[in-house]
């Protein structure tokens, strides 16, 4: 069974663009990504789209399709009537540099901002066991296929370029919270979450969560968690204390 569709795509590069009208067809069991390739083959061979896996793996073919973050490998046909018009733009939150494809930079500078895991000095390897329930509390996170549409969703820097300097995004604050939560971590991570990764600006809207293709909850075990041990720090009084006389 395959039918015609109506795809608007936007088209363009850093200097500006506009979404262009195509009619294309659809089989049965087709992602939107197929349909973007038909487009390639058959309409406009040099539209620039970034894909690899085709089965919601690589994080590559992050995009927006009806202005909702989403990844196009993993977005049905079926979803949409078949007389509905499917428009698929670039992620709005990083700089275009042709169609669909866009600039992502800012997620590995922010990535190398944050200190690697950081044992005790002297511990060898098999010097310690970790507890499963240790395991298991960072495991949840380390299902990130970094496709970055937690990063695009954050109206944080969503609509504020003036923030991504001083804010790493959901993604990378959860990175924060995994190491925090490593029992063998010695790095300061509650402090530079704060003042360095600006852990402060996300006011947990939850919808970073509500994009990811992982379904990692994002906001309720990283970020909410890793505010909880901020104020912990702040509030503890002998903290409090250890870090006035340390200072001088
Ligand atoms: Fe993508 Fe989820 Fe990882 Fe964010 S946390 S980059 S939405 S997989
Ligand atoms: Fe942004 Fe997620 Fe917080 S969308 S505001 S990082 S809960
Ligand atoms: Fe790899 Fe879509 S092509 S996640």
């Amino acid at each position: 069974m395959s039918y015609k569709a109506s795809f608007r795509v936007w088209r363009g590069d850093a200097d500006g663009g506009g979404l262009q009208d195509f009619t294309v067809e659809v089989n049965e069991g087709e992602v939107v990504l197929d349909i973007i390739h038909r487009l390639q083959a058959t309409q406009c061979s040099d539209l620039a789209v970034r894909w690899n896996c085709k089965a919601g793996k690589c994080g590559s073919c992050s995009a927006e399709i009806n202005g909702r973050p989403r990844l196009l490998c993993m977005t049905r046909m079926s979803v949409f009537a078949e007389d509905e018009v499917v428009t698929v733009t670039p992620m709005r939150t990083f700089p275009v540099i042709r169609d669909l494809v866009t600039d992502v930079s800012y997620n590995y500078t922010k990535a190398r901002e944050i200190p690697a895991f950081t044992p005790p000095a002297g511990l060898k390897p098999g010097d310690y066991r970790m507890k499963q329930v240790d395991v298991e509390r960072s495991q949840e996170f380390r299902k990130c296929i970094e496709c970055f549409l937690c990063q695009n969703t954050c109206h944080v820097i969503r609509d504020h370029e003036e923030n991504k300097e001083n804010f790493a995004g959901p993604r990378f604050l959860m990175r924060i919270a995994e190491l925090e939560m490593h029992p063998l971590d010695v790095a300061d991570r509650r402090h530079a979450a704060q003042d360095e990764h600006g852990l402060g600006y996300c006011n947990i809207t939850k919808c970073c969560t509500e994009v990811c293709p992982e379904n990692i909850h994002i906001t309720d075990n990283a970020l909410i968690p890793m505010k909880e041990r901020v104020v912990d720090r702040r509030y503890d009084p002998v903290v409090w204390l250890g870090s006035k006389i340390f200072r001088r």
